[in-house]
């Protein structure tokens, strides 16, 4: 092999180590075997001014140089593009095992869950579910529920007027019994409605008050309807709602809109009557206020009380729902802090 051919041959070599980036490894090639001003490419057409018989020699040397200095430049930038490929990969690599990102979505307050589970009970025992108006006149609020002149509920300490006095006609309800009298005109009976809803009180907020709450109604009316029928209804609704075990018991009471009126305990959904911190030691967690709907607001609303009787009950959602969740403070359930309602996902 001619001497200048090995020159070459080394030149590239050293030239091609120190090729370290794809870019080196083009120029490399545009230099040895490039179309234009490539030293291979010169080098052949020196080939002519040789004698027929050198030319053969160096003709073949100097091909199979530039095979060698072609095929290495390739092998170069064929490694390059490799490892550009790998790159990328690396960059566009996802762990699939990876948990996802949690959507965050919204999800029901703990008073509508429970008033959801109470909604379903009513209607399964075939009542209907209705809505009504928080700011009430005084027809529904007191006179349509028998509630005298005089009677202390009327009074602005305890009722929310609108305007401040007792003077005015419109006030906040303070108890979903209202709703009794809607029910009653809307329909003709015999009939079945459960009323959930807000009620206001001028109450002072403390763990077990609140100036505003939830209550739901429930009323049927129909011929021969007894206190029996009232007691059979209230325990299969407790016992829906906390159990087949819970018993209840009804202790006689007033409110004018009933007679003879009674309220209802039952037996803690927690110990099962025999005392625990939930009841205060005594087995049993008041409920509400029941009784037979009362002859005087039947007659409001046009029914004869002769030929129709019924019953109504009321119970709270607030503490029922600070007893089954454990709360210490109603007022948590108002004070919408995500902190507390997200424990309700
Ligand atoms: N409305 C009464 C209260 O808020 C409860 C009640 C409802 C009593 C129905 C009798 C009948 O205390």
């Amino acid at each position: 092999m001619s001497d200048r051919i090995t020159q070459l041959r080394t030149d590239f070599e050293r030239e091609l180590s120190a090729a370290t980036a794809e870019a080196d490894a083009t120029a490399l090639r545009d230099r040895w075997v490039g179309r234009k001003g490539g030293l291979l490419t010169a080098e052949m057409k020196t080939l002519g001014k040789l004698s027929p018989e050198e030319r053969k020699t160096t003709g073949a040397e100097l091909n199979e140089l530039k095979n060698y200095v072609e095929s290495a430049i390739e092998t170069l930038l064929g490694e390059f593009a490799a490892k550009r490929e790998a790159e990328q990969l690396a960059k566009e690599r996802i762990d699939v095992t990876l948990p996802g990102r949690r959507v965050q979505a919204g999800h029901l307050h703990p008073i509508t869950l429970l008033r959801q589970k109470i909604e379903d009970i009513f209607v399964s025992m075939g009542y209907e579910i209705e809505d009504g108006p928080e700011i009430e006149t005084h027809f529904y609020n007191f006179e349509a529920l028998n509630i005298p002149e005089n009677h202390p509920a009327r009074s602005p300490q305890d009722t929310f007027y609108l305007a401040g006095e007792r003077t005015t006609e419109l006030a906040l309800r303070s108890q979903t019994s209202t709703m009794q009298i809607h029910a009653m005109q809307k329909r003709t009976p015999p009939l079945r409605v459960a009323a959930p809803g807000r009620v206001f009180r001028r109450d002072t907020p403390d763990a077990t008050h609140n100036p505003m709450f939830y209550q739901v109604e429930g009323l049927l009316i129909d011929r021969g309807i007894t206190l029996g029928d009232l007691k059979g209804t209230v325990e299969e609704f407790v016992r829906r709602l906390f159990g087949p075990d819970t018993k209840t018991r009804f202790r006689p009471s007033y409110f004018p809109f009933v007679e003879p009126g009674a309220e209802i305990d039952y037996t803690c959904f927690k110990c099962g009557g025999s005392g625990c911190r939930v009841c205060k030691g005594s087995g049993w967690i008041e409920m509400g206020g029941s009784g037979m709907v009362h002859p005087n607001v039947l007659r409001v609303v046009g029914i004869d009380p002769e030929e129709f009787t019924g019953f109504a009950f009321g119970l709270g959602l607030d503490r029922l729902c600070a007893l089954m969740y454990g709360l210490d403070d109603i007022r948590l359930l108002y004070e919408n802090d995500v902190r507390f309602l997200e424990q309700f996902r």
